[in-house]
């Protein structure tokens, strides 16, 4: 058994959407978004690099990283902590590759071309839970709360 639990794979799956840190050389943080952020196995994560230079040239200097993973309904998810490696070519690669191409390893297709896909080894995981779940709140009511919001949102930008 793995540190990725059914439900840390489940949210991830679902949310199609990570935010991963990494660390720069001055020691600065660098945060962007990943939207082909997915599930390996039961220890890793990965996702296709599709233009994100500095996550790459920091992971080659320090491969310390950290994904955060949020369903902005529930206002709950995950932080993974751990290490990443650039996968640009060799039978991984090839097999990573694959799976982004074809849809397979549960893995949804990108339609995409990826030259490189960064693999991280989750070693720390963290539930993250909204401070709005105030005693007696409960998942359903603010799933309701934040679905209201977000189409409210988008009425009022439409
Ligand atoms: C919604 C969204 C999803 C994205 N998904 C990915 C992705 O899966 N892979 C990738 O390499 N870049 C992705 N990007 C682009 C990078 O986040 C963006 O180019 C960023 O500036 C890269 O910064 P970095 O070089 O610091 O990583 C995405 C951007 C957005 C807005």
């Amino acid at each position: 058994m793995g540190i990725l639990t059914d439900d840390m794979k489940q949210v991830v799956r679902q949310q199609r959407m990570g935010f991963m840190a990494t660390v720069c050389p001055d020691g600065s943080p660098n945060l962007s978004p990943k939207g082909t952020a997915t599930v390996w196995d039961d220890d890793h994560l990965v996702f296709a690099d599709l233009g994100s230079p500095v996550t790459i040239q920091n992971l080659e200097h320090n491969p310390a990283c950290e994904i955060n993973v949020l369903d902005v309904f529930l206002r709950k998810g995950y932080r993974f902590k751990g290490t990443a490696q650039v996968v640009s070519n060799g039978d991984l690669f090839d097999e990573i590759n694959k799976a982004f191409i074809e849809g397979t390893h549960g893995i949804r297709r990108t339609g995409l071309p990826a030259k490189r896909y960064v693999l991280m080894t989750v070693t720390k995981t963290a539930p993250l839970v909204s401070p709005g779940y105030t005693p007696g709140k409960t998942e359903a009511e603010m799933r309701e709360e934040w679905t209201g919001y977000w189409a409210g949102v988008q009425e009022t930008n439409s």
